[in-house]
């Protein structure tokens, strides 16, 4: 299987790609890539830049990746209760090429946050919205309190409970 896992966060420091990627290694015999959305990143969405650029190279790009991979999960970080910015740019993008973007994928949408919410306000709007354009969500996870549940040394979640949770969710991938 050729798994596709990355953070819907710009920071080099993201806990979502650190638990983007240890989810991704719960899941045995996968080919896995671990995707940087900074290496997609694009002028600011509007229609006119759009009548300008067209399709960048790198709403293709990124488009092609979800349509090479098996299966695909993606961790969210929360900014404002809702999408990063640098997300929610490369998700504008790439939907103009097809709104079906995630091209029917089976999918595992996680969040986290150092904080109890654990950015479950932007998971819940990314897991709502997802069969709009086509991800077939086969399940979804918060983690609340990062640094609380999450073993930064070892990089693995440390919370036995959430880990359960984690691993439960990752079976559905197939
Ligand atoms: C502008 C901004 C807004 C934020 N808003 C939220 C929020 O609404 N909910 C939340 O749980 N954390 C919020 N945070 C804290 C983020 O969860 C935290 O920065 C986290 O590390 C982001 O994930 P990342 O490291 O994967 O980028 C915010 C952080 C920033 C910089």
């Amino acid at each position: 299987m050729k798994l596709l896992a990355f953070a819907a966060s710009s920071s080099s420091k993201s806990i979502n790609k650190n638990l983007a990627t240890y989810a991704a290694s719960l899941v045995s015999g996968a080919t896995v890539e671990i995707l940087d959305i900074n290496d997609y990143e694009m002028p600011l969405f509007s229609q006119d830049k759009e009548e300008v650029l067209g399709q960048p190279d790198a709403a293709k790009a990124f488009y092609a990746k979800l349509g090479q991979a098996d299966a695909i999960i993606i961790s969210f970080a929360e900014h404002n209760g809702s999408y990063t910015a640098a997300y929610k740019n490369l998700f504008d993008w790439t939907s103009r090429i097809d709104q079906k973007l995630f091209q029917n994928k089976p999918m595992v949408l996680l969040a986290t946050s150092p904080g109890p919410g654990g950015a479950n306000t932007v998971l819940t709007a990314a897991t709502g919205s997802a069969p709009y354009f086509a991800g077939d969500v086969k399940a979804s996870l918060s983690v609340p309190s990062f640094y609380d549940n999450f073993d930064n040394e070892k990089q693995e979640i440390s919370n036995l409970a959430i880990l359960d949770q984690l691993k439960s969710a990752i079976a559905q991938l197939g």
